[in-house]
């Protein structure tokens, strides 16, 4: 039997991924708000088109797109229940009726057929273990004429929110191995060659693709934007699967606080990141 897709993104979104995603909801968004207003941007919206976003999450993109839509809605999707609860109650108290949600995998899921204008991710698409399939998949759903817009991580060393807290990491555990090039997760899209190829493959064409640098806030203050860095991104990732004692946490938390201080601004903890926004039409 053949085994079911993206069971490993599965479980981790429906379990430990989604669980973090929900309680660190405000600072995520306060840190990747840059990169959807870009995208969004880059998506030059019509008021009455219809769309499709993959890997909604808790649905701060699904809620600011519905907000620019004046006869057209917006249909959320995601593979993972926990951060859709989320995502319904936002819209809910944001009273817009323009939005759903559904809890399905954009790689294999039935996405309809020629339904959506545009197809929208901030950060929902480097997570398919057949990204080809996938985008064939996404595609499908787009009217003759749609379009795909996504923001997706470029590569580590070009974000040093990631590397520079690692390498502080690695100094108390061991690292996980590097992935596999094209491995689902955070940079599986980063390789710009690889990314054109997959989408060409996927059937889109007029492929563009710009690299967005910003200023993330990893907190108001050094200790909220430690405990970010220990429990989420790639170094949180890394102390996680480390599991150290007690010790070892409080020594990378010092160091990593070290570091931090020099990062204090007006808009609080920063660090540089980069990203890139990627259009592209359905061929
Ligand atoms: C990094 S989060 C981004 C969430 C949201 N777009 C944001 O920017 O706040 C990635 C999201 O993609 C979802 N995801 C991962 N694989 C998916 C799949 N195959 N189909 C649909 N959603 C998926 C995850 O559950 C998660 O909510």
């Amino acid at each position: 039997m053949e085994n079911k897709a993206n069971a490993d993104m599965d479980a981790y979104w429906n379990g430990e991924g989604g669980d973090k995603w929900v309680s660190f909801g405000d600072r995520l968004e306060a840190s990747l708000k840059p990169f959807g207003v870009r995208a969004i941007a880059a998506a030059a919206l019509q008021g009455d088109e219809n769309v499709l976003e993959v890997g909604c999450g808790c649905g701060p993109n699904t809620i600011d797109l519905a907000k620019k839509l004046s006869g057209g809605q917006v249909r959320g999707l995601d593979i993972s229940a926990t951060v859709l609860e989320k995502a319904r109650q936002d819209a809910v108290a944001n009273k817009l009726s323009n939005i759903s949600f559904d809890c399905v995998d954009a790689q294999t899921g039935d996405l309809g057929v020629s339904q959506y204008d545009l197809a929208f991710s901030r950060f929902g698409v480097m997570f398919f273990d057949d990204p080809v399939r996938a985008f064939k998949n996404i595609s499908g759903a787009l009217k003759p004429h749609g379009r795909i817009t996504f923001a997706c991580w470029a590569a580590p060393g070009k974000n040093p929110w990631v590397a520079e807290p690692l390498a502080l990491v690695a100094k108390h555990v061991p690292l996980p191995p590097p992935p596999e090039p094209g491995t689902p997760g955070p940079f599986s899209l980063s390789d710009e060659a690889r990314l054109r190829d997959l989408l060409a493959e996927a059937g889109f064409i007029n492929t563009a693709v710009e690299i967005f640098h910003a200023s993330m806030v990893l907190g108001d203050g050094v200790a909220e934007a430690v405990d970010f860095l220990m429990n989420m991104a790639p170094s949180g990732g890394a102390v996680n699967r480390a599991d150290p004692d007690a010790a070892t946490r409080a020594a990378i938390a010092t160091d990593l606080g070290d570091m931090l201080k020099s990062c204090q601004g007006a808009k609080g903890i920063t660090m540089d990141a980069a990203a890139l926004i990627v259009t592209a039409d359905k061929g």
